[in-house]
């Protein structure tokens, strides 16, 4: 998961540096935008040598890097999509102010308006100021937009007074982090089954029938349920990705391989999520020796795979059943179609053709299709921010499903 820290002109700046480190420690890939202000009290270098990425420190300078200078005037739409969260640490009062009124006159203030990612600020200044009715009404007016406010601690300060105005502890800030990307344990007792990437279906010894999955999806959706505290097991296709941590991964090539390991451990799990672009025909024969060429045209025979999904949905009692439907044409139609062919209780659709979705891409494009009726259509976010929705929204329908069970029993 990515942070991006925005770093404003107060003494706590050097402070920044110490959480670069610790969100680190934590997994977080870190990415630092320092304002004007930030640049006099701490050096763009000091942040460079700490993320190892480059510093975004103006709209349309040249960004200081630790090797190639990037120039780009419209950079903050990519940081604003590659995001997982914003988090302002020391924020000023100026910075505070500028949020409130939707100013975009640097690259921090224009991040934060084109960010739709959650946003976190740990103001710290002088005591009166944060006291001042001005930023208090700022923050009141951040808070009830959604931004959450890391509030300064109380003790002495770097202006010889002493009172509210310090900038948080770091591990409250991490805390703060960790709890708004949902790395709090709230899959705790969930056992989950996640399939992922494509699979390869052999016609010889050395050719093979694939498909553009590249596993980023499901990967995310894995990691994501890690985090939060499920044991996952992901039967993956190959793919080029790490196993994220955490996670117990069983590699398999074709769908027949990857149908065993689902039907292997299913009964034990209580969620199963089938992000895997499954071949949907194989050839009906695997040639033992190499074909060999010649000036014939070539006939091959296919023939369908299971629906490994379809049939885990056959009989899954309370599990809770998500599919995912690549689609190119009429999404909300098949998506729905699907959810009920299958029996599923989710559906996760998105429109491969479209520009940052599907295949391949870090970012993708989703509508969540309930099966209490409910859709849900997401904005272009990271794969990693889908998968938490996607989660978020398993949560939300095990809550409603359970419900109804249970007022269902009371009625019978
Ligand atoms: O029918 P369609 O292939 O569009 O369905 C997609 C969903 O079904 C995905 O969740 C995919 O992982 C799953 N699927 C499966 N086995 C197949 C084909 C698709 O599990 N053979």
């Amino acid at each position: 998961m990515r942070i991006t820290i925005g770093v404003t002109g107060g003494v706590a700046a050097y402070k920044a540096a110490e959480l670069v480190r610790l969100l680190q420690q934590d997994g977080f890939t870190v990415e630092v935008v320092m304002t004007r202000g930030a640049r006099e009290f701490i050096t763009p270098l000091t942040f460079a040598a700490l993320s190892g990425q480059k510093v975004i420190t103006d709209l349309f300078e040249k960004s200081f890097s630790g090797g190639a200078n990037v120039e780009s005037a419209i950079e903050h739409i990519a940081v604003a999509q590659r995001s997982d969260l914003l988090l302002v640490a020391p924020a000023t009062a100026d910075i505070l102010a500028k949020f409130a009124r939707g100013m975009a006159d640097d690259f921090l203030t224009t991040l934060y308006l084109a960010t739709t990612a959650p946003v976190i600020v740990a103001p710290a200044m002088n005591v009166n100021m944060w006291n001042h009715p001005a930023t208090q009404e700022n923050i009141e007016m951040l808070r009830a937009r959604g931004v959450k406010i890391v509030n300064p601690d109380e003790g002495y300060l770097a202006c010889g007074m002493t009172g509210a105005g310090r900038l948080a502890g770091q591990q409250e800030i991490v805390a703060a982090v960790r709890q708004t990307l949902h790395t709090q344990k709230d899959f705790e007792g969930e056992t989950m089954l996640i399939t992922a990437g494509p699979t390869c279906e052999d016609l010889d010894p050395v050719r093979y029938l694939t498909n553009r999955s590249s596993g980023k999806m499901g990967y995310a959706v894995a990691e994501a349920a890690a985090r939060r505290g499920a044991k996952v097991s992901l039967v993956s296709g190959p793919v080029n990705l790490e196993t994220p941590s955490g996670v117990e991964r069983f590699a398999v090539r074709t769908a027949e391989e990857m149908r065993h390991a689902v039907v292997d451990r299913l009964p034990e799990s209580t969620i199963a999520i089938f992000a895997a672009a499954v071949a949907d025909y194989r050839p009906a024969e695997t040639q033992t020796k190499k074909m060999k060429r010649n000036r014939e045209p070539l006939t091959i025979r296919f023939e369908p795979t299971p629906d490994i999904l379809a049939e885990a949905a056959q009989t899954k009692g309370e599990r809770l059943i998500v599919g995912f439907a690549a689609e190119t044409e009429l999404v909300v139609e098949n998506a729905r179609k699907k959810l009920a062919a299958k029996n599923a209780d989710l559906i996760v659709a998105n429109d491969v053709t479209a520009e940052g979705a599907g295949f391949d891409h870090d970012t993708n494009i989703v509508t969540l299709f309930s099966r209490d009726g409910r859709d849900l259509a997401l904005p272009k976010l990271s794969k990693s921010a889908v998968a938490q929705r996607i989660l978020d929204e398993v949560l939300r329908l095990r809550g409603v499903l359970r419900h109804k069970t249970e007022s269902h029993r009371s009625a019978v």
